[in-house]
């Protein structure tokens, strides 16, 4: 029996998307690829209503942050902890030789915008970076308001992991002033999992030619070559994904980036209502992430048992993320799920729980 993903990532995919990756494959150097890739950054770029060169690179998210690092980092990295994932770029920057300090969040809380600015001030940093919905608590840290602040400071790039936020939420690249913007196409845009998207600015690109050791597969530098001369990549894609990604982006623009990102928010809202109900909201109030829940378990269910037996009903949602294991449990309810596939998931979890 097929278990519903209301997991953040990868989530459902709908069958006409499976079905979109099983054409023919196609030579990758040549036109028909090459059109392939261009349609895809065309309509991500209109999706997203930006100019900034955008990359599809075969890897999943975590390959593109550290590509992000080995780029654009030339003299010390700022990270904003408050969650594993802001953490974990944290740890790649460290991994990879960069000098890089972190500012340590409580989990749950959002950064505040002021903390960053202090750490600016000190003029020691080149990268800010920064998850916008941080997926191990359902937090959706302030990016616009960052970005205000980050353009007090012209010598720094900032770099946003929006993983688990891009399509199911706005964001507005250009006027954020967001240099680069990391994703992975398995999450708020419905494909299976393998591929990453950056979008980079010019002010970026510029940086990245100062930078030495970019190592070569994630060369963004690299990939603007093979992109503009001949719309290629430098190594072989996962082409029955970009396939896949295609297709999604025009289901997307059928749907509406609007509408799509309303459809998120009365998702959030209802699995929230459901959950205050019973148990209660991880975030701090007002940041919670529109394609997330993350719940307190302040019931002290056993959230494993909880998910085995929801699992037998034909559904699967996630435990809680590395040390908030048990403690909470995750709903996600991005891409392509529907309000009715998640009202059918809160019946099912109030069955299971004798609600
Ligand atoms: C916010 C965030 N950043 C980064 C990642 C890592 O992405 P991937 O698992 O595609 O490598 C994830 C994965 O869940 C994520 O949610």
């Amino acid at each position: 029996m097929h278990k519903k993903l209301f997991i953040p990532g990868p989530t459902e995919v709908k069958k006409d998307v499976l079905l979109s990756q099983t054409k023919p494959l196609i030579n990758h150097r040549g036109p028909e690829f090459s059109n392939l890739y261009l349609g895809i950054v065309l309509k991500l770029q209109k999706i997203l209503n930006t100019k900034n060169q955008i990359f599809i690179v075969t890897s999943s998210g975590t390959g593109a942050m550290e590509g992000a690092v080995r780029n654009f980092v030339k003299k010390r990295a700022l990270h904003v902890g408050g969650g594993a994932f802001g953490e974990l770029w944290y740890k790649i920057s460290k991994a990879n030789g960069k000098a890089a300090d972190l500012i340590e969040v409580e989990w749950g809380k959002a950064v505040n915008p002021e903390k960053i600015r202090e750490r600016l001030k000190t003029k020691k940093y080149d990268t800010l970076f920064v998850t916008h919905s941080e997926t191990s608590t359902g937090v959706l840290h302030p990016i616009k308001e960052i970005g205000k602040i980050v353009k007090e400071f012209p010598e720094v790039i900032y770099l946003v992991d929006a993983v688990s936020s891009l399509g199911g939420t706005e964001i507005k690249v250009k006027d954020w002033g967001i240099d680069v913007l990391i994703s992975a196409p398995q999450k708020c845009l419905a494909i299976p999992p393998g591929l990453s998207i950056a979008i980079v600015s010019e002010k970026a690109l510029k940086r990245a030619i100062e930078v030495k050791n970019r190592g070569y597969y994630f060369d963004f530098l690299l990939m603007k070559k093979f992109f503009d001369e001949k719309r290629e990549t430098p190594a072989t894609p996962a082409v029955s994904l970009f396939y896949a990604l295609d297709f999604s982006l025009n289901k997307i623009l059928k749907e509406g980036i609007k509408n799509r990102y309303k459809r998120h928010q009365i998702m959030a809202g209802h699995v929230r209502s459901w959950a205050e109900k019973y148990f209660s909201l991880f975030p701090e109030k007002g940041y919670e992430s529109p394609t997330l829940t993350v719940i307190k378990n302040t019931k002290g269910i056993y959230v494993s048992d909880l998910i085995k037996k929801l699992g037998e009903k034909g559904f699967t949602i996630a435990n809680g993320y590395g040390k908030l294991k048990e403690k909470t449990f995750r709903i996600a309810h991005m891409g392509d799920l529907t309000l009715v596939e998640v009202k059918e998931l809160t019946k099912n979890l109030d069955e299971v729980l004798k609600l």
